[in-house]
């Protein structure tokens, strides 16, 4: 435990900021889709799964879960090709749907995603996401939101350095030379 916590630099966005954030998000698209239906949430495994936990439970509209599993980065940090490991059980031809996703770091998995879930033709498409690098990926298409992060290496509620830290309740950066 202490030798995690020594790897950390600071915690950027505690737990209770989070769930504030969540529960504002959850009623905002609540709202926005009162009329709608019902709306399908794709979680983007494995860093949406805490993330998507919270905001669903908080929807006060009809709604589905369905999960896709994507890779960009491997073990590694360098970002790479996107590639499929697990596709969507629905078919969401003529559905509302909307994108979950923990980070957006570069933008490559999101342009990939909105591109092909776009050929699906559903009825709408917008994505919810909980963290975004504010000088990176500035301009890239989000709905929702819940944080703008500086360019550093982020860990904690569903994020990950090679499978490590993705526990945590808050949004720790870490130290530099943990993954320089
Ligand atoms: C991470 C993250 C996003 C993507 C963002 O996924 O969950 O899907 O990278 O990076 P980008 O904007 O540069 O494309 P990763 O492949 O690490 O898988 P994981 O969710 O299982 O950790």
């Amino acid at each position: 435990m202490v030798k995690l916590y020594n790897e950390f630099e600071r915690v950027l966005v505690d737990e209770d900021t989070i769930q504030s954030r969540v529960t504002e998000l959850a009623a905002q698209i609540s709202a926005e889709y009162k009329d709608a239906g019902s709306i399908v949430l794709v979680g983007i495994l494995k860093g949406s799964f805490m993330f998507m936990a919270d905001l669903v439970r908080q929807l006060t509209i009809p709604h589905y879960v369905d999960f896709m599993s994507l890779s960009s980065y491997g073990t590694s940090t360098e970002s790479g090709a996107v590639r499929v490991l697990l596709d969507l059980r629905a078919d969401i031809y003529g559905k509302n749907v909307i994108i979950v996703e923990d980070i957006i770091d570069t933008g490559n998995t999101i342009n990939y995603l909105h591109t092909m879930l776009n050929t699906r033709q559903p009825a709408s498409l917008k994505t919810c996401v909980l963290t975004r690098k504010e000088d990176k990926a500035k301009g890239l298409p989000v709905d929702y939101l819940g944080f703008e992060i500086p360019d550093v290496w982020v860990v904690g509620y569903g994020l990950d350095l090679a499978d490590r830290h993705r526990t945590w309740p808050f949004i720790a950066e870490l130290k530099p030379e943990v993954y320089q």
